[in-house]
């Protein structure tokens, strides 16, 4: 690993060295407990900014603002092309500080800063394009009546999509910006007003947002964004009796305790939880796409996507090449802090994500798998992992089962297609899969057969703001992305009118 240092962008470290407020009701504000919290540089595990650490007293006052300007502000009273206007001004500012949340993702999240230039903060730009663009797009429909106890009457019905309400947004850390874009987007466009709490391992990049969120011109109130952590300020967002929504992206478990939560006042829920993703080689694959497409599949972001492809499944007689390759690919990738130029894979989130991987490997190791490639911590200094490819695993063993959120796939051989399903279904998750073939019909009946809300064919991890992404099973409720997202920050209304 080397340890060049750059030159930050002048707003990023002034932004860095102050401490950070909360946005409520378009105003930034010290936690009402006074209390601060920080957030760490995941590459040296030093202290990098201290934020305002909201609770449940910062969440009613925040979830009022929202009410208040969903109910009363301007907000309410904007046309659909208003609003999709600051929808779009607001990307635009967001590209206009491209380098800016780059470096703030690197050093709040610890990514290659030619990932966050290249994907993050773009992928933002344009969800938040896309959604504006269906802001004048919400529409209803006619419907023709029967009404057979009526005989004779004539009516007019129609439906009309109004916006859901008050929405609590809790995210999570290992794509904070873009995962800030996928909830608001939808939020926005169909006139939601929000609540959004960033990952308390990363608030910083949420926290910009908000400031540019209050320059593009969006009403007070209508974006709040308290940052904290999830047992509090979390929990206390997610039981609210006036919140009309919670839409989470995080952990199975954390998932549950919210659809737990929700139960007080019946709020609409939206979950986008862990996965187990199986990637499945055949043995006519294109190889010289498929290893690289495999490795990057569980390497990309370190590991830490929910829909990694962290189960390699691959046919008997191509099994040893394909694993060779992907463990070289694996060697060959630069491991160092994000801010280096030639930085492929950083340091995983926090000390607390390092503990849990290497303890999955280390359980793996215990119950007799063995690492091709990787298998430690890496260096001293941050939290560095080396990209890890698992092989003489058995389908029950933990590394197998449970999600990992680390650079370290499970590779498992497979002789014919009985087999591979037998076992790419069954765990108790459903987000994603990639099938490597040349064969089209093959990868369509694959396809039909996986229990998964994405299903790549010779290609991963390709994500657009018109494909909708979200779970199977364990992996979650609800889509985000495309229109089905906006059909979950609505309620339908039915009108009825006796014409005659
Ligand atoms: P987490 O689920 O605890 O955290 C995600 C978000 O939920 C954060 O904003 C956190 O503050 C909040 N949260 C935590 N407890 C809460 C509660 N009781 N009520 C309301 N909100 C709460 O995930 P964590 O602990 O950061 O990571 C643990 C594992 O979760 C990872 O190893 C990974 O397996 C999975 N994960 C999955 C993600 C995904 O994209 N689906 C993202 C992050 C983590
Ligand atoms: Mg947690």
């Amino acid at each position: 690993m080397s340890t060049a240092a750059m030159q930050l962008d002048r707003n990023v470290a002034e932004f860095v060295a102050q401490r950070r407020k909360m946005l409520i009701n378009g105003k930034w504000v010290e936690a009402v407990s006074g209390k601060t919290f920080p957030t760490y540089n995941p590459a040296t595990g030093e202290v990098l900014a201290q934020v305002a650490e909201g609770d449940k007293a910062d969440i009613d006052l925040a979830v009022k603002a929202a009410r208040a300007a969903f109910e009363k502000g301007p907000w309410r009273r904007m046309t659909p092309s208003q609003r999709g206007r600051l929808m779009w001004k607001l990307a635009d500012l967001i590209e206009q500080h491209l380098e800016e949340f780059a470096e703030l993702e690197t050093l709040d999240n610890g990514k290659p800063l030619t990932v966050a230039r290249a994907a993050d903060v773009p992928l933002a730009a344009d969800l938040f394009r896309y959604m504006a663009g269906w802001a004048t797009k919400i529409e209803g429909n006619t419907i023709p009546l029967s009404v057979p106890y009526t005989p004779g009457a004539r009516y007019h019905a129609y439906t009309v999509r109004e916006p859901i309400g008050v929405v609590g947004q809790i995210i999570p850390w290992n794509f904070p910006l873009l995962m800030a874009a996928w909830k608001l987007g939808p939020a926005l466009a169909t006139g939601c007003t929000v609540v959004l709490k960033p990952a308390e391992q990363t608030p910083l990049s949420a926290l910009r947002l908000g400031e540019l969120i209050m320059e593009a011109g969006f009403p007070e109130g209508v974006v709040n964004i308290v940052p904290g952590y999830g047992e509090t300020a979390g929990a206390a967002l997610s039981a609210h009796p006036d919140v009309d929504k919670i839409a989470f992206t995080g952990s199975t478990e954390v998932g549950k305790l919210i659809a737990q939560a929700a139960t007080g006042n019946l709020k609409k829920v939206t979950l986008e939880l862990g996965g187990k993703s199986p990637n499945v080689v055949l043995k006519d694959a294109d190889l010289d796409i498929a290893i690289p497409g495999a490795a990057s599949a569980i390497f990309f972001n370190h590991g830490q996507c929910c829909c990694a492809g962290s189960r390699l499944y691959v046919e008997q007689s191509i099994y040893d090449k394909v694993v060779e390759g992907v463990a070289s690919e694996a060697k060959k990738i630069k491991v160092g802090p994000g801010l280096n130029s030639d930085t492929q894979l950083g340091p995983l989130v926090s000390e607390e994500q390092l503990k849990r991987v290497t303890g999955y490997i280390d359980a793996g190791f215990k119950e007799g798998a063995k690492a091709l490639t990787g298998g430690k911590k890496l260096g001293d200094k941050g939290y560095f992992v080396e990209p890890t490819v698992l092989v003489d695993t058995k389908h029950t063993m933990t590394c197998v089962q449970e999600e990992i959120f680390g650079p370290v796939v499970a590779a498992i051989p497979f002789k014919d297609p009985s087999e591979l399903m037998t076992h790419a279904n069954d765990t108790v998750y459903g987000l994603a899969a990639g099938i490597w073939t040349r064969d089209i019909s093959k990868a369509h009946a694959v396809a039909s057969e996986l229990r998964a809300g994405t299903v790549w064919i010779n290609c991963y991890n390709i994500f657009d703001a018109a494909l909708p992404f979200g779970g199977y099973k364990q992996s979650g409720w609800g889509r985000e992305m495309g229109h089905e997202a906006l059909e979950l920050y609505t309620e339908t209304k039915a009108v009825c009118a006796r014409i005659g």
